[in-house]
């Protein structure tokens, strides 16, 4: 977690080795460089990598970057770094689908350009389609001193509000350089962080979020506003002075990748604490434009982060996240790939403003079988061949119920559902239900990751490396509980 006025250590450990990457991604980009086809390596046969989770063919992956349903196609941006390092020559990568579930890599879309306010990397943002033109906003990075950096640690860098749009079908070419419209946080802030714009249109202006903070007061998310997304004028925080901003279980004095939009009756805001994914939801005053929530919650307690939404085909709310490592970076360095991007989830919120997340029947089209398992009484085992598969099981009200995840008599997960409390417990998180809820949960099982989605509430992502893809024993024990699985897949990544 970062401490005040410093990046976070798992960046600052980072940074000096990608130097030589950000020389090299802009020379990349010209050829028309695919992620991960640089240095040619196999890592297909890594029984460790996902199948069916989206990643590169091979370096590090990061956060999820502005997703947009266009022309058709799902345009999937992220943040690359063919040297397997979080800063220093951060690119966006591309990938293209039609389903939200087979991808297909496309060259790099934005390369840090030198001598720009972004030389030193493309960080994350935002995508908005106006007519057909698609605009990127995002964070420019290069390199400071001091007094002009709002990025500290080993490396001074000074962060910069960008935009450069796409006129193209296929969203492959992007003005570069990009415009600057943001050069500066506000006068007299001494901001902990200054990054991750994310656009909407509103009322005859375009709005703009940017994450950021200040030490010791907390996290928070400042408001522009632009005519016409040349100039952009800072208004307040997004989130009035009523919220205390910092989250109860995290230190939150820096919020990345916030994105703010309208779902069900109000609208919700997700950020991230350099810790945790988290939402608030509530209600906007257009007069105004100041966010008063009402009810926050988490997105996912595990290895999951900087999240970013998008809209689906059909007008549902999609969530994208960051599965990251959980191996040290000597590990991952050795396996040449770090990272990944989760199933998608589809976010609802409930009249009570209370979120809700599952994820979409889309998925469905990766069932390869059926696995029958075996059942006995209130007990049903399956066996996960090779590290991959999806389980879905609901449970009743009234009766506990227990899902036991596990390789090599390790045990990698257990969920279990508590009625006389309505909650879940995953790990060391409790996750209680609304009152109507049936208690469920939904997992998949990918090489080295576990996702789960729990009482369509709350999702749980852990990571485990166990060489040669082991056999995974998912246990499902309680009264009347129905449960059914099946091998997944898809072409690989
Ligand atoms: C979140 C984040 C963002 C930043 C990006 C850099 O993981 O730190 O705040 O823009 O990663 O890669």
């Amino acid at each position: 977690m970062a401490s005040a006025g410093n990046f976070s250590a798992r960046r600052r450990n980072f940074i000096s080795l990608s130097i030589l990457a950000a020389l090299a991604a802009p020379l990349a980009r010209a050829n028309g460089f695919i992620p991960g086809t640089a240095p040619a390596r196999d890592l297909a046969r890594d029984p460790m990598r996902p199948t069916f989770h989206f990643l590169p063919k091979a370096g590090w992956i990061n956060d999820p970057n502005g997703p947009i349903f266009h022309n058709g196609m799902y345009h999937l941006f992220y943040q690359y770094n063919a040297a397997l390092k979080i800063t220093g020559g951060m690119s966006w990568g591309h990938a293209t689908s039609r389903d939200m579930v087979h991808w297909r890599h496309e060259a790099l879309a934005m390369a840090p350009v030198p001598d720009s306010p972004d030389s030193f990397g493309v960080w994350t943002g935002s995508c908005l389609a106006v007519d057909k033109r698609v605009y990127a906003v995002y964070t420019g990075v290069a390199k400071s001193d001091v007094a002009h950096a709002s990025v500290h640690g080993d490396q001074e860098l000074h962060e910069t509000q960008m935009i450069s749009w796409s006129d193209d079908a296929g969203l492959d070419h992007w003005k570069r350089p990009a415009r600057t419209i943001v050069a500066d946080p506000p006068p007299g802030m001494k901001v902990t962080g200054f990054r991750d714009p994310s656009l909407w249109r509103q009322g005859g202006y375009f709005y703009m979020t940017v994450g950021s903070g200040e030490a010791h007061k907390g996290g928070c998310v400042l408001l522009y506003r632009s005519r016409d997304l040349a100039t952009f004028e800072y208004q307040h925080r997004l989130v009035g002075a009523d919220w205390n901003g910092a989250p109860a279980d995290d230190g939150g004095d820096m919020w990345e990748c916030p994105e703010f939009f309208p779902l069900g009756d109000g609208h919700v805001l997700i950020y991230s604490t350099e810790g945790r994914a988290h939402w608030l939801s509530g209600k906007l005053d257009t007069d105004t434009m100041v966010f008063h929530p009402a009810k926050q919650g988490v997105l996912d307690t595990g290895a999951f982060y900087a999240p970013k939404t998008q809209l689906d085909a059909q007008g549902e709310r999609i969530l994208w996240g960051w599965v990251q490592e959980t191996r040290s970076s000597d590990a991952f360095e050795a396996a040449g790939w770090a990272g990944m991007i989760s199933l998608p989830r589809r976010l609802r919120l409930d009249t009570d403003g209370r979120l809700r997340m599952d994820i979409p029947a889309v998925t469905k089209q990766l069932r390869a079988g059926s696995l029958a398992g075996k059942r006995s009484g209130e007990h049903a085992v399956f066996i996960l061949p090779g590290s991959n598969g999806e389980v879905v099981c609901a449970g009743v009200k009234d009766a506990p119920f227990e899902v036991i995840v596990t390789a090599a008599s390790e045990e990698l997960l257990r969920i279990a559902f508590a009625p006389d409390e309505h909650e879940f417990s995953a790990a060391s998180r409790r996750i209680p239900l609304s009152v109507g809820d049936e208690p469920s949960v939904h997992l998949f099982v990918d090489g080295s990751v576990i996702e789960a989605v729990i009482g369509k509430r709350e999702g749980y992502t852990t990571r485990f490396y166990i060489k040669n893809a082991p056999d995974i024993t998912v246990e499902v024990r309680g009264e009347g509980v129905r449960a059914q699985a099946w091998s997944v897949s898809a072409t690989p990544t």
